[in-house]
C-alpha cells in the first residue's frame, strides 16, 4: 500500500492547469486520483475522462470535473496503473477489468504514463493471466480459439455468474507462459471471433513510475 501511495501520488508531477487527464482504473491509480481531487479542490483547473464506472464514480465524489469524447479531440496526459511491466515497458493490463476503455484513453492520450508498484516489474510479461475482453455470444468458441493460440483460457466468475466488463462483454483470463512477442500475441488475439480487444499494451507507455530496490525511479520509453 506505502509503495502504491508513493508512486500514485508521484504521477501528479506530471499534471498541470489546463490539462485534459485521463483516468485509470485500480488501487494504484486511486492516489493519484484522490491527490488531484485535493488539488482541484484547491483550484487546479483539469478535465479528467474515466477509464470506468468506478473511476467515474470516484472522481465525482472528489469534484473533479468530467467530460467525454464529443467534447474533446485530444486527452493531454493519462495516467494508469498495470498488473506486469517489462524492461520495454510493455504491458498487461485488466486485471479490474477496465481494460478496453484504459486501452481507448491510453493511446487517445498524448503522453501515457503507469504508475506501478515493485511487484508489478517482470522481465517477461505473462506470469499474470492475460484478460481479453470478448463479446458474450459464442465465448465458448473464442476461448477454443484461445486455445489454439497457445493459452490456458478460463471465464472470470464473480459470485458464480460471470463477470460483465462496463461495456457489458466477458473478461477471459488466459496465462500463455512466457510471453516473448507481445506485438504479435496482442494483434493475434485482436483477429479472433468475438475478441473485443486484450489486456497486452505493446509500445503504448511513455513513462513508468514505479520502485526498484527500494527507490522510487521513472523509466521512459526508449
Ligand atoms: C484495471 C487495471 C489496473 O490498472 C491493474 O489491474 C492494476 O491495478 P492495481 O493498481 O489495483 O494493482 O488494468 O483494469
Amino acid at each position: 500500500m506505502i509503495e502504491k501511495k508513493e508512486v500514485g501520488e508521484k504521477a501528479i508531477e506530471f499534471i498541470n492547469d489546463g490539462m485534459i487527464v485521463g483516468l485509470g482504473t485500480g488501487s494504484t491509480v486511486y492516489y493519484f486520483i484522490s491527490k488531484l481531487g485535493e488539488l482541484v479542490q484547491q483550484g487546479l483547473s483539469i478535465k479528467g475522462v474515466p477509464t470506468s464506472k468506478q473511476t467515474e464514480k470516484l472522481a465525482r465524489e472528489l469534484g473533479i470535473p468530467l467530460v467525454s469524447f464529443h467534447q474533446i479531440e485530444q486527452i493531454d496526459v493519462a495516467i494508469d496503473g498495470a498488473d506486469e511491466v517489462d524492461f520495454d515497458l510493455n504491458l498487461i493490463k485488466g486485471g479490474g477489468g477496465a481494460l478496453l476503455r484504459e486501452k481507448i484513453i491510453a493511446k487517445a492520450a498524448k503522453t501515457f504514463i503507469v504508475v506501478a508498484d515493485s511487484q508489478k516489474n517482470v522481465e517477461t510479461l505473462g506470469t499474470f493471466p492475460l484478460p481479453i475482453e470478448v463479446v458474450p455470444f459464442g465465448f465458448e468458441m473464442t476461448m477454443k480459439y484461445i486455445r489454439e493460440l497457445g493459452g490456458n483460457p478460463t471465464l472470470r466468475q464473480r459470485r458464480g455468474t460471470p463477470f460483465i466488463t462496463d461495456n457489458g462483454n466477458y473478461i477471459i483470463d488466459s496465462s500463455f507462459q512466457e510471453i516473448n512477442q507481445p506485438e504479435e500475441l496482442e494483434k493475434n488475439l485482436n483477429l479472433l471471433p468475438g475478441v473485443v480487444d486484450n489486456g497486452l499494451f505493446v509500445g503504448i507507455a511513455d513513462t513508468v513510475i514505479t520502485i526498484v530496490d527500494k527507490q522510487l525511479i521513472t523509466r521512459v520509453r526508449k
